[in-house]
């Protein structure tokens, strides 16, 4: 099958297109034939090493982490799917950027019925991620929420899903995408290149940091007492380690890496958490059936297709894209 995969980690390595054996089919996965990708920051970052850490790999290495398709088989032992259903996903593994992948049934969910394979591969990992993070804040009706780069592929969902939870929502773009964000439903925009949200802002019940850096640093006064800042871009901590199960060594450097942003939040009285999205599948049942009723959209920001992989890759690392860059792979 065609896929596109990398040999080894470096900035310099650029993406390989060629044939890779096709995947095998274990008796609880479903073999799907991919129709489109989503390209996300993740991949750029697993393909720079940034990830080893956290991640062993071996190579070649497949990238691309969510994807839409229909299936082609099923393992002996699936009961939910059959050969013909049209879905999508954001699998336990890497390897969305190709013709096939077997996944487990477990992390499988219809893809929604209204829109296309590509609207389809744009919503799994930024719609788990945002999802996971307002459920870990319990982000409920009438709260106020601060939604750090509103345009980009998680900010664009978040924004639709706080609202959806009923919240009143803050967030911050370039002046080029203030009208955009508006459209998607944010109640405030602060252009971050004019204003500094930690000057302007404060009372917040959640900030959701996709920034991280100093802009995660800088955001604490921001949040009310016993308000919540969810972080995907900060710093992982003592916490994500045990979620992911990384032993005794790891678990104590995370620990250190995350004592900062810990510390931060105990001084002022406020929940702090690094959220590493998980699969799942019921929340993405949940997702399809909000695109089904009309209440959030998903937003496509370029279409590049496998050939092409490297620009796509390159446009996502310039850091500028309104929505979800996509990768198509069949018709
Ligand atoms: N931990 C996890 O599980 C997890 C999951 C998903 C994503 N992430 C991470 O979350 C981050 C965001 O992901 P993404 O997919 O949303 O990225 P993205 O789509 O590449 O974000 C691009 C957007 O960021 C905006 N932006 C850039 N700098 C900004 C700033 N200083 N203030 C406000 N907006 C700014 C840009 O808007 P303008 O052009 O208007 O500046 C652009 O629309 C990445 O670091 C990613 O790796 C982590």
């Amino acid at each position: 099958m065609k896929a596109a995969f990398i040999k080894k980690y470096g900035n310099d390595e650029v993406m390989h297109v060629g044939d890779l054996p096709k995947p095998q089919v274990g008796p609880h996965d479903v073999l799907i034939q991919i129709k489109a990708a989503s390209i996300n920051p993740i991949d750029f970052k697993i393909k720079a090493g940034l990830l080893k850490f956290l991640r062993k790999n071996s190579f070649p290495l497949i990238l691309g982490h969510d994807l839409s398709g229909e299936i082609v088989k099923i393992g002996d032992q699936v009961t939910k799917f059959k050969k013909g259903d049209l879905v999508f996903t954001r699998p336990s593994s890497t390897g969305t950027f190709a013709e096939y992948i077997a996944v487990s049934e477990d992390e499988v969910a219809l893809k929604p019925a209204n829109i296309s394979f590509e609207e389809a591969a744009s919503l799994p990992l930024v719609g788990l991620t945002a999802w996971q993070a307002f459920e870990s804040a319990n982000l409920h009706a009438g709260q106020r929420v601060l939604i750090q780069a509103g345009a980009g592929g998680v900010g664009s969902f978040a924004i639709q899903l706080a609202k959806v939870r009923g919240a009143e929502v803050w967030t911050t773009t370039s002046e080029k995408n203030i009208d955009f964000v508006k459209s998607l439903g944010a109640d405030h925009v602060i252009n971050y290149k004019k204003e500094k949200v930690w000057d302007v802002l404060k009372g917040m019940d959640l900030v959701f940091d996709t920034l991280g850096g100093d802009d995660l640093y800088k955001i604490y006064p921001v949040v009310k007492k016993g308000g919540w800042i969810v972080s995907i871009s900060g710093s992982p901590d003592q916490k994500t380690a045990r979620d992911m199960e990384l032993g005794a060594m790891k678990t104590f450097v995370l620990g250190v890496v995350g004592l900062k942003a810990n510390l931060l939040a105990m001084a002022r009285g406020i929940h702090y958490k690094f959220l590493f999205m998980k699969p799942e599948a019921q929340q993405l049942n949940q997702i399809r059936i909000l695109v089904e009723q009309g209440k959030i959209r998903p937003v496509i920001d370029s279409v590049f297709q496998l050939a092409d992989i490297q620009k796509g890759l390159e446009h996502s690392m310039a850091g500028r894209a309104r929505g979800k860059i996509i990768v198509k792979i069949a018709d």
